[in-house]
């Protein structure tokens, strides 16, 4: 059930140039997957709309959640300037998050690019069954693949632990030269199956590298969010299919989604 919580700010660390790593310790954690992600009250007095911001990690014993979020706006900014200690309200846990019984002993590829390389993180470790004690392997094998602006890059060497890891940078200083497509394509990278976050211009592409090798494709779609919870209707996108309630080919992506089969939506 989504619900308003109090948490409580562990640490919040820039990572990488206006890129903090915040971890928050709340109850939320305990029901907390990779691709779902939960509204942060950046100050309860001022910012009135809860901020969408992806799980980028849940601890082992599920008490507390990793978010890694770039300064964007005032909102973002807001939170980075909060120290341990600190009060932090969240609501929660938000979206369908990842099919992760998909990947059961096939090859999965990740695929993300800049602010969209948090998500995979979790992903990655839950796909890996390097967790905790419990953890089984789901994916027998993992190939990971992150583009970014430039050197500048983050979360790299956590990923390391959980698969092979490929890079891309648009200005050639780490990886191949280019985006995501470019270092599939230079490291001949195949895959039963595709999980992706990023710009629309990335998961346009994924869809289309999917569709020509007819395999499926899981892409997180981000659209900007007022409620967060399915009532405003201030974050629709268009469906392949029509949506059997309200009869048009709209999905809301704060409910149906973020996480979508790439043939089911129209980008
Ligand atoms: C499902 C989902 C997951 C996301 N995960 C992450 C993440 O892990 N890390 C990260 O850095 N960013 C993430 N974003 C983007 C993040 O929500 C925005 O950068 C953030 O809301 C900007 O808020 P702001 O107050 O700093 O900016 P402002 O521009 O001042 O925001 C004004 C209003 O617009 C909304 N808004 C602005 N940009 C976006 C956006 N791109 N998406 C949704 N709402 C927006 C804000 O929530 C706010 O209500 C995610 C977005 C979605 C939809
Ligand atoms: S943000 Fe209100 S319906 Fe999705």
């Amino acid at each position: 059930m989504k619900k308003k919580v109090a948490g409580q700010v562990i640490r919040n660390e820039e990572i990488a140039p206006d890129i903090f790593s915040m971890w928050i310790e709340t109850e939320l954690a305990e029901d907390a997957g990779p691709g779902q992600f939960v509204g942060v009250f950046p100050n309860r007095e001022s910012t009135i709309l809860p901020r969408p911001i992806s799980i980028c990690e849940v601890n082992a014993d599920k008490t507390a959640l990793r978010l890694v979020y770039r300064i964007a706006g005032k909102g973002t900014s807001e939170l980075s300037h909060m120290k341990a200690g600190r009060r932090i309200f969240l609501l929660g846990v938000l979206g369908n998050g990842y099919d992760l019984e998909q990947a059961r002993g096939k090859s999965a590829m990740l695929l993300a690019g800049g602010i969209g390389v948090p998500p995979i993180l979790q992903l990655a470790k839950e796909l890996s069954g390097l967790e905790g004690m419990d953890s089984e392997r789901i994916a027998s094998e993992i190939n990971i693949v992150v583009g970014y602006r430039d050197s500048n890059s983050f979360l790299l060497e956590e990923l390391q632990q959980y698969g092979n890891v490929y890079v891309a940078s648009e200005d050639g200083s780490i990886g191949t030269k280019g985006n995501i497509m470019d270092a599939i394509s230079a490291n001949k990278l195949n895959a039963d199956l595709i999980y992706s976050c990023g710009p629309m211009p990335m998961l346009r592409a994924i869809k289309q590298f999917a569709e020509d090798r007819d395999i499926s494709a899981y892409i997180s779609l981000e659209e900007r969010m007022a409620c967060g919870v399915g009532a405003c209707l201030g974050c629709v996108c268009k469906t392949a299919k029509v949506d059997h309630h309200s009869h048009v080919n709209n999905a809301r992506i704060c409910t149906d989604g973020p996480v979508f089969e790439a043939r089911e939506v129209d980008i």
